[in-house]
C-alpha cells in the first residue's frame, strides 16, 4: 500500500495535505525518512508520521455512549453528528452500525467493518436490542402480553414479539421499563409504546447482541471494544435467521 493512502487510512489527514507532508519530510518507514507519498509501505513496517507510530489496522470498533442531541450519522451540515465526539484521528471510512433516534441515549457501535454491520443490523438477523424506556400514560395491564404477542403498530406494520419489563411505576402516571426488540424499524420502541397510548419520554440503549453499554462511559464518552467484547458480537452476529 502507497504511503500516503496508509497514513490516509489511519485518519492522520487528507491525502492531499499528507502527499505535501510527506514531501516536506515528516514520515519515516522502519526509521528511514521517505520524501515520496508513493512509497510503498512493506508489510509489518514501522511507519512513524510527525514522531508518532502510525500502526495500520483494517478495522476498528468502538463503544459510544452517544448522548442525546446528536445525530447518527457521518456527516452532516447544520447538526453535530456522533463522529464529531470522537477526538482521536478519525478513520474516514467509520460510521455508525444502526442508529438512534436525536434525543435516544446508549449503546452505539461504531466501526468500519461493514460485513460486521451488516450482520448484526440486516433485517431478519434479528439481534436482541434492549432499552430503557420511560414512558409517560397508563399501560395497560396486559402490556407485556401485548408486546409478546407483537403489537399492531398502525394499519401496515405488526412488531415483531418483543419483551416488556416493567421495573417501576412513578406517580403522574409514568413508568420506567426495559423493552428488548428484535428489530430495528423506524422509532420502533417509540411507536410500540404510542400503539399502547402511551409516549416515551427518555430512551436509553442497553445492549445490542452481546454488546452491553459501558456502565462508567458518560454519555459521549467512547471506548475501544475488549476482545473479549469483539468475538461475542461477530459471533451473536451470526444467529440464524428466524
Ligand atoms: N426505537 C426508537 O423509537 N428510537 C430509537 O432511537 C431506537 C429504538
Amino acid at each position: 500500500m502507497r504511503l500516503d493512502k496508509y497514513l490516509a487510512d489511519m485518519g492522520t489527514g487528507k491525502r492531499s495535505d499528507l502527499k505535501k507532508a510527506i514531501r516536506r519530510g515528516e514520515a519515516e518507514i522502519n526509521g528511514e525518512k521517505v520524501l515520496d507519498p508513493g512509497r510503498a509501505v512493506p508489510e509489518g513496517a514501522c511507519v512513524c508520521y510527525r514522531g508518532r507510530e502510525i500502526r495500520y489496522e483494517t478495522y476498528v470498533y468502538y463503544m459510544m455512549n452517544k448522548p442525546a442531541g446528536v445525530i447518527s450519522a457521518t456527516e452532516d451540515r447544520r447538526q453535530k453528528t456522533v463522529l464529531d465526539l470522537l477526538e482521536e484521528p478519525v478513520r474516514k471510512d467509520l460510521f455508525p452500525a444502526g442508529r438512534l433516534d436525536r434525543d435516544t441515549e446508549g449503546l452505539l457501535l461504531l466501526t468500519n467493518d461493514g460485513i460486521l454491520a451488516h450482520r448484526l443490523l440486516a433485517p431478519g438477523r434479528h439481534v436482541d436490542k434492549v432499552y430503557r424506556a420511560r414512558v409517560r400514560g397508563v399501560l395497560p395491564e396486559n402490556a407485556a402480553e401485548l408486546f409478546r404477542e407483537g403489537l399492531r403498530i398502525d394499519s401496515s406494520l405488526t412488531a415483531m414479539p418483543a419483551e416488556l419489563r416493567i421495573l417501576q411505576v412513578c406517580p403522574g402516571d409514568c413508568a420506567e421499563t426495559e423493552v428488548t426488540v428484535r428489530e430495528g424499524k423506524y422509532h420502533q420502541v417509540k411507536r410500540m409504546f404510542q400503539a399502547l397510548g402511551c409516549e416515551v419520554t427518555a430512551l436509553k440503549r442497553l445492549r445490542m447482541g452481546t454488546l452491553e453499554l459501558d456502565p462508567s462511559l458518560e454519555p459521549g464518552q467512547y471506548r475501544r471494544l475488549t476482545e473479549e467484547e469483539l468475538e461475542a458480537l461477530k459471533q451473536s452476529g451470526e444467529v440464524k435467521k428466524t
